[in-house]
């Protein structure tokens, strides 16, 4: 029996449909959080100390959720997944994609390095560059925190309007021009999962930020070949096993990319996707123990 540590911090929707896919496949599914293992050398076990596992390894690991905390607390769990990395263990996302994509600029960066479409960002510490960068560019912009999710945080400046105060962000400016509209707000969720865009749909937005979370409507879309393309480029840029890519559609109908979450809600996606997606994850889990 494969038995994959589901890393979660609140049991929820998503873990139980996980847990019931795995076992499905043959497989248990042992939910715990992050925050509840440890590093416990010098016992004569492999290091790693993970609630069920009774010093043992799984034979795979899941991240569903990681906890907020301490600089410490986040650098310690990030450190646990990187450690079963080093031991094997197949660690689904693994800690330097979810590094890769809570950092909006490092995601930035790495969609731009990749030569995807992805609007035109600044990021930087220095009151002074984004000043003149703002300068630099005639259009609406968005400011947004750095480690930022479920459309939390973000603002919308005309030209010339001043930016939201310094320490809001932690002293951190991400700057990104505002792509689209003034009504018909919509952008669209793709979902990766081992290479394959296995869903999406669109969310429109009551407002420009359209999250479910912000009240964000979900639609059935048809996956087309450019979101798909895209959407798998996307994750293929960050290095992650699966993710949920952003895209919105420019003025003229380009398509670029927002974001990519590494570690990705589907309960919206799922209520208009035809396909059984915590299946595909878990499925694509069991594979990587080929
Ligand atoms: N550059 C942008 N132009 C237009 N709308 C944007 C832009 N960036 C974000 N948004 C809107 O805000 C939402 C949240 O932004 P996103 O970068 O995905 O952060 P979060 O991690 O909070 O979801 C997007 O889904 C989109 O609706
Ligand atoms: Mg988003």
């Amino acid at each position: 029996m494969r038995r994959i540590a589901l890393f979660i911090d609140e049991p929820d929707w998503h873990a139980q449909r996980l847990a019931a896919a795995i076992a499905e496949r043959g497989g248990e599914a042992v939910a715990c959080s992050l925050r509840d293992c440890a590093f416990r050398l010098g016992d004569g076990g492999a290091g790693i100390d993970i609630p069920g596992f009774d010093g043992a390894l799984p034979d795979a690991a899941l991240v569903r959720s990681i906890a907020a905390g301490s600089f410490e607390q986040v650098t310690l769990r990030l450190g646990l997944l990187h450690a079963l990395a080093a031991s094997g263990v197949p660690v689904i996302n693994d800690a330097r994609a979810i590094e890769r994509c809570v950092d909006k600029s490092m995601t930035s960066f790495l969609l731009h390095r990749a030569g995807l479409p992805t609007p035109a960002t600044l990021v930087s510490e220095s009151e002074a560059a984004a000043r003149r960068w703002r300068a630099s560019r005639a259009e609406a912009q968005v400011a947004k925190p750095l480690f930022g999710s479920r459309g939390r945080g973000l603002a919308r400046l005309a030209p010339g309007d001043a930016l939201p105060p310094r320490d809001v962000n932690g002293g951190v400016r991400y700057l990104q021009r505002f792509v689209g509209r003034d009504s018909d707000w919509l952008d669209f969720r793709v979902m990766v999962i081992g290479g394959e865009p296995v869903a999406a749909m669109i969310r429109r937005g009551r407002s420009w930020i359209t999250n479910v979370g912000r009240g964000g409507r979900c639609e059935p879309v048809q996956m087309s070949e450019r979101l798909g393309s895209l959407g798998r480029a996307a994750v293929g840029a960050v290095g992650a096993d699966y993710a949920g890519v952003d895209l919105i559609e420019d003025v003229d109908g380009a398509l670029l990319v927002l974001e990519v979450n590494s570690m990705p809600a589907w309960k919206g996606l799922q209520s208009v996707a035809a396909c059984d997606i915590a299946g595909h994850l878990a499925a694509h889990v069991l594979d990587r123990l080929r």
